[in-house]
């Protein structure tokens, strides 16, 4: 059996408790270092853990997959949630069982941002530019988001020169796509670890600098308004 599970987005608390019984009980943990290391006390001493890196990581999962194929209880730990920047790896997973595999979701830093920042996703797009290949496309559909008047969180890439599309990226390639100057941006760092957040204007966000472990929120410039019937509670004036 194989089952991929999302780990959260740090703290250990964030995690569904099925997803703890399923560590609990597992012959094989795997996944990335940082993954291994949030779920690191509710691995069993007598489990197998296999952790892996960019770079290791299609061998490490031939391995898991040899486990899988022998019978053994396989649980692949994903960062937050695997339905946000997670499907390069989970197809990885699959590639190298060659089937399909179960998912348990997890909680995305994507939701705990949204949480915090008080955004409803029902007026955000989520955009990772954490991900192989082609970014054009995504690059693009961030600019239309934002022209369309909705919030967008989006999940930079840290990876070297040549790819890196940080915040401070971000928002110069914004400003050069005509995006106004004052669109609000918060950038939260490490959430539920000891966060950090940041709040300025796109301008501003082209001089910040901040972690690896950022996640980004451009709110819009029109919010809607409610939509919902009026109040009938009598307004300050009305009760005094
Ligand atoms: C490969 S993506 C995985 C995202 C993950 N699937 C999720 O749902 O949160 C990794 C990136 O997500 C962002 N991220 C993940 N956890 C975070 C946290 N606790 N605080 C801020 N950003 C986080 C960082 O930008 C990090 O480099």
């Amino acid at each position: 059996m194989i089952i991929c599970i999302g780990a959260g987005p740090g703290d250990i608390g964030y995690l569904p408790r099925r997803s703890a019984d399923l560590i609990a009980h597992a012959d094989v943990v795997a996944g990335f270092n940082a993954v291994i290391d949030v779920v690191r006390p509710l691995i069993p001493d007598s489990a197998q853990v296999i952790q892996m890196g960019y770079r290791d990581q299609v061998a490490q999962l031939d391995e898991v997959a040899k486990l899988h194929h022998a019978g053994k209880n396989c649980v692949v730990v994903f960062m937050g949630d695997i339905h946000f920047s997670g499907f390069q790896y989970l197809e990885r997973v699959e590639r190298a069982c060659g089937h399909p595999v179960e998912t348990m979701p997890g909680l995305s830093s994507a939701q705990v941002l949204a949480s915090r920042a008080k955004v409803c996703f029902d007026e955000t797009t989520f955009i990772t530019f954490h991900r192989r290949g082609d970014l054009s496309p995504f690059k693009r559909h961030l600019v239309h988001v934002l022209q369309d008047q909705r919030n967008a969180i989006v999940i930079p890439c840290p990876w070297d020169e040549a790819r890196s599309f940080m915040p401070w990226h971000i928002a110069a390639y914004l400003l050069e796509n005509g995006i106004p100057a004052d669109q609000q941006v918060e950038v939260w760092e490490n959430l539920t670890r000891g966060e950090a957040e940041w709040h300025g204007t796109l301008a501003e966000c082209a001089e910040h600098r901040c972690s690896d472990m950022s996640i980004m929120l451009i709110r819009t410039k029109a919010p809607m308004d409610s939509q919902i019937e009026p109040s009938h509670l009598p307004t300050p004036e009305q009760s005094a």
